[in-house]
């Protein structure tokens, strides 16, 4: 308490009279102020209201006046007053396009869940920096980045855009790209506010869950991710939650997000996710985004109406107008303008290189018998199927990044949104070529027994299986499509020395796993992904990503076997039971329910071993308890470990909660010791009424980790009693 009261006095010694006058001059609230005075009504109209921006005849929508191309937004600037227009451009891997038969091409990260893989906040902010820079190059200045919705089901087909199942996990990595890419001097917007963490029945499906538990669970990765990224916007989401619209929800806008959290940036809707005038501006709605989506017109000459109506006030239009001059302001859109494409002076080739590391670093080896890294001894290998001979899969929808020259596999998948499917043109099988001395030979595994066939004449078989996701749509249970289990089961049986690359969008089942001898989980790996992949079969990279979501045995294990809503049809509204699991959320729920996954969260396996030791508390302060210990890598290469602390306390959702993480890169035979500092959040219960955290006074078990089922060491802590505002703040 002594240290809390030290800071605040010299950060109030710190605004001398001339240090405030120079921070005035630069105060974007100050600048939002005086450019919201000098505005008319209709400018101020104008501000509020965003349109699709992309040619849309089924809408008989033409791109407006001053709009990009083929873009996902466009809002008017103000040019006497030297506000520029809003250039919107999708989304966390990269610079997309919508559907367009001259798409954009430009680099892609590997999918979110796999940055979340990473486990390393560093690379998810270099990769924010390298997307923003070339949203910014291709003219945009407002980049739709910046998902964490929790992965509460693992059939949602949207996880792959997410930061994982945990809120610390998803909320500090996704938060580190927000920086990453708002350090180019653009927005970058937090997105679906909130719950949305499903596709099916979107927008018919109302999500219950109570306050304490929304704010442990969603919430807080939210909270997290704002906290972390200062995001200039944020988006609320499609769905509707306790009755009320994402988009007209004055518990999620007003309350939580801008009243509880103190955001001073806006909210936009998601596309078509406008519902109404008076309540939604009433709410905390600040702009409504993409028209024509939705069909209706509700923030311009609606809106208009309702202030002369007195229904909505002029203070809530000048706030709105505030909120988003202000985030322009505070992130260098007026200070640093776009300056329309540059895109051929983007050295795509460095770029790429930045997502090949994340890529490398993303990898998780889930499974090896000592047939990884690929070996000497084998001259012969076949590779099949996941056309690994030309490219690698990417996530469909708004997302979508295309790769220079265009998908390598033309026409897969469905013709409408969200498909087709797009291939990267990086071959993880010439990759390996260029690796390796020994005979390469491959298959499409479109025919099970040519494959079979050919395993058997080889001394090693890497068979690539895809599970292909998209905005719009779910994955119908986990199980890999297009009989891909029937190929691996196959292959396997014709030669035990198979490895199975997964490139996937979600958890899958692995029916076949004790058949394999090693199992490799890329996800959507990005643009160099091909690359990636080799460089760690063959050993040139140590695979170090850990799941960021649990992989379960079957569908059964879940808090809703079945998805809500399947059976969609006309208005009908249904219930996403979020209150069966409340903030019990992935390996909590699993924990809780004893239940034994496939894969548990946070595991992920090496070619080096480690050792963890030394796990001592080092102190407790206002930000929280801080926790020593080292970590030796005892194996024969250099390698990264994931160290894990979790921490497990009563009267919680869950037996425990992951409280802190680091990534470790150690040489053979090196320790490196390392400080984590437990937000108290974590280790606390919120209560509504109060709008408090609390840490209960008494002891804690705070546990170091190699995943969320290998625990290596563990101590007792004693704790009094702290309590904390609802920004995480000691209060008493
Ligand atoms: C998606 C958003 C996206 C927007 C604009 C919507 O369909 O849900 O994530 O930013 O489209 O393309």
């Amino acid at each position: 308490m002594r240290f809390y009261r030290a800071l605040l006095l010299s950060s109030v010694a710190i605004l001398s009279a001339p240090a405030l006058a120079i921070a005035q001059a630069t105060d974007p609230d100050v600048r939002a102020e005086s450019a919201l005075k000098q505005m008319t009504q209709d400018e101020k109209l104008q501000l509020v209201f965003g349109y699709f921006s992309t040619e849309a005849p089924w809408m008989s929508f033409h791109v407006p006046v001053g709009g990009l191309p083929d873009s996902a937004g466009f809002v008017p600037g103000i040019s006497r007053l030297n506000i520029p227009p809003q250039w919107e451009t999708d989304a966390g891997i990269g610079v997309a396009t919508q559907r367009s038969p001259t798409p954009r091409e430009r680099t892609a990260l590997p999918s979110g869940l796999a940055t979340a893989a990473t486990w390393n906040a560093d690379l998810a902010f270099q990769g924010g920096a390298m997307i923003g820079h070339e949203a910014r190059m291709s003219g945009f200045n407002v980049m739709l980045a910046g998902g964490v919705n929790l992965a509460r089901d693992p059939r949602n087909g949207r996880n792959f855009e997410y930061g994982g199942e945990d809120p610390l996990l998803a909320g500090t990595i996704v938060g580190q790209q927000i920086k990453g890419i708002q350090s180019n001097h653009i927005i970058s917007t937090l997105k679906h506010f909130a719950f949305n963490d499903q596709s099916t029945s979107q927008d018919h499906l109302n999500s219950h869950i109570g306050d304490a538990a929304a704010r442990t669970s969603d919430l807080l990765a939210f909270q997290i991710a704002y906290e972390v990224g200062d995001p200039g916007s944020v988006m609320c989401s499609y769905n509707i939650i306790h009755g009320d619209y994402g988009c007209e929800n004055t518990w999620l806008l007003s309350d939580v997000l801008k009243t509880d959290w103190g955001f001073k940036g806006y909210v936009m809707t998601d596309w078509g996710a406008t519902h109404s005038t008076v309540k939604a501006a009433n709410s905390g709605l600040d702009q409504q985004s993409g028209y024509p989506f939705g069909g209706q017109n509700y923030f311009s000459a609606p809106l208009k109406a309702a202030i002369a109506a007195g229904q909505v006030s002029q203070a809530r239009l000048d706030d709105m107008v505030r909120r988003n001059l202000r985030a322009m302001y505070a992130n260098g859109l007026m200070d640093d303008p776009v300056s329309g494409d540059q895109a051929a002076k983007l050295d795509l080739t460095k770029d790429a290189q930045i997502s090949q590391a994340d890529a490398e670093d993303a990898i998780v080896l889930l499974k090896n018998e000592g047939l990884l890294p690929l070996t000497k001894s084998a001259k012969r290998i076949a590779i099949i199927g996941g056309h690994a001979d030309v490219g690698v899969l990417s996530g469909g929808g708004s997302s979508q990044v295309y790769p220079l020259g265009g998908s390598v596999v033309p026409n897969e998948g469905p013709d409408a949104f969200p498909g087709p499917m797009v291939w990267y043109p990086s071959s993880p099988m010439k990759g390996i070529v260029a690796r390796t001395s020994a005979k390469i030979t491959f298959a499409s595994g479109k025919d099970l027994k040519a494959a079979a066939r050919l395993a058997k004449s080889n001394d090693l078989v890497l068979v690539f299986a895809t599970q292909w996701s998209a905005e719009g749509m779910d994955q119908s249970d986990l199980t890999l499509p297009k009989n891909q289990d029937a190929l691996i089961e196959a292959v396997a049986k014709a030669n035990k020395n198979t490895v199975v690359v997964l490139e996937t969008g979600d958890p899958v089942t692995m029916p076949w796993l004790d058949k394999v001898g090693a199992v490799v989980e890329a996800w959507f790996p990005g643009t160099n992904g091909g690359e990636a992949l080799a460089r760690v079969l063959t050993g040139e990279v140590n695979p170090s990503g850990h799941l960021p979501i649990t992989f379960p045995a079957s569908l059964d294990q879940l808090p809703r076997p079945a998805l809500d809503g399947g059976a969609h049809g006309g208005d009908k509204i249904y219930i996403a039971n979020y209150d069966i699991e409340g903030a019990a959320v992935g390996y909590k729920w699993f924990d809780k329910q004893n239940l034994k996954p496939l894969f548990p969260f946070g595991y992920g396996l090496s070619y080096t071993t480690f050792e963890m030791s030394d796990f001592i508390p080092e102190d407790v302060t206002p930000q929280g308890l801080i926790m020593r210990f080292s970590v030796k890598n005892t194996g024969a290469v250099t390698g990264k470990e994931v160290a894990q602390i979790y921490v497990s306390g009563t009267g919680w959702e869950a037996p425990k909660r992951l409280g802190g993480f680091a990534k470790l890169e150690l040489a053979p035979g090196e320790t490196k010791s390392a400080r984590i500092t437990i937000d108290p959040r974590l280790m606390a219960t919120f209560d509504p009424s109060s709008k408090t955290w609390t840490v209960a006074e008494g002891d804690y078990g705070v546990l170091l980790a190699a995943a969320s089922d290998d625990v290596r060491q563990s101590v007792k802590v004693h704790l009094s009693k702290m309590v904390f505002d609802v920004r995480g703040r000691l209060a008493r």
